[in-house]
């Protein structure tokens, strides 16, 4: 039998990354909100450590680079980063619990949204130390962090293991084929850009914003802010997605059906108000890594 030819096989990886688009995240415009979000949300020393992590090409644009770990896990270097996007849960449980479900399927303990989050924010506590430890990339793990930040706050990314967060429930939206993982990484915010924003980000990016800074979340923003030890508090948003992806994203959904107004009108308050979570959350946490009092530095070491 004749081995798959390089070329050929480089072919079958990019159009299959073509046929299952963003299944293992927020669609890229979910995290470009997600990271615009949290970057206009700043305090200098933050807005400064990130400037300076950045690559000269972005024109220290994070939003720019929040797709990059789904765009290289399937390289050969960042394989082990491929288990970081997703938690499952154990079926119809509801619940999520560190030490029972965030590992890989070999059971490698950490290997989950949560123990990644834990991971690329210790490593940027580090930061401030100028050039002490070399043996991590820190441009990378302010990307991995503002990436996962995204994901674990993507309900269907806490999800159940058999159907994995619901990859193999295929159904239909409206008119075309999808699957109810991708439904929430990416058609309920495509329809939502059709149906509403004449297809232009920015103004539902700005819609966002409205409704955090003096719309309908206003009063909420303090308590999605609120946390004690950035160690644990992912646990907690790990905890609202699976509760979400059963409430909303699960509940009353047969494979085969066709998804259509009453599901998405329903949900998209539900994408929009993760998006925002995510965003004031990543900035929240950029925030205390990167200021210059030497609280969390102390609680993480
Ligand atoms: C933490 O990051 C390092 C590389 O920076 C990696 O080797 C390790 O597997 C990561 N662990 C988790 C749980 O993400
Ligand atoms: C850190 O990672 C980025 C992105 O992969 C890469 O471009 C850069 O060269 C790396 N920096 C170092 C010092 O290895
Ligand atoms: C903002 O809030 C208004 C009023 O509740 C709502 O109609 C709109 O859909 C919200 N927009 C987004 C993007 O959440
Ligand atoms: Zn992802």
């Amino acid at each position: 039998m004749g081995g798959l030819c390089p070329l050929k096989f480089v072919l079958f990886v990019s159009l299959a990354s073509v046929l299952v688009p963003g299944a293992w995240g927020w669609s890229k415009e979910g995290h470009i909100m997600t990271c615009r979000i949290a970057q206009s949300l700043l305090e200098p020393d933050a807005a400064h450590a990130v400037e300076n992590l950045l690559p000269q090409h972005v024109n220290g644009d994070l939003s720019a680079l929040c797709v990059w770990p789904d765009q290289v896990r399937h390289w050969y270097r960042y394989r082990w980063t491929s288990p970081l996007h997703f938690i499952d849960t154990p079926d119809d449980a509801c619940t999520y619990e560190f030490s029972r479900d965030c590992h890989d399927t070999h059971g490698k303990k950490n290997m989950c949204i949560v123990g990644a989050i834990r991971n690329f924010t210790s490593q940027l506590l580090h930061y401030r130390e100028g050039s002490s430890d070399r043996r991590h990339n820190m441009t990378e793990a302010l990307l991995f962090l503002s990436h996962f930040m995204g994901d674990v706050h993507q309900p269907m990314h806490v999800g159940f293991t058999s159907d994995e967060g619901g990859n193999t429930i295929e159904l239909r939206w409206f008119r075309h084929k999808s699957n109810l993982h991708h439904v929430w990484d990416r058609e309920i915010i495509l329809t939502a850009l059709a149906d509403y924003y004449d297809k232009d980000t920015e103004l539902l990016l700005q819609d966002i914003v409205a409704n955090f800074t003096d719309g309908v979340w206003h009063d909420d923003v303090s308590s999605w802010k609120d946390c004690d030890n950035l160690m644990k508090c992912p646990n907690k948003y790990a905890t609202e997605s699976i509760n979400m992806a059963c409430k909303w994203g699960y509940k009353g959904v047969t494979p085969g059906e066709t998804l259509a107004d009453d599901y998405f009108n329903s949900r998209m308050p539900i994408v929009m108000k993760r998006i925002a979570q995510g965003g004031i959350r990543l900035a929240m946490f950029l925030n205390r890594i990167f200021s210059d009092s030497d609280e969390e530095f102390a609680a993480a070491t």
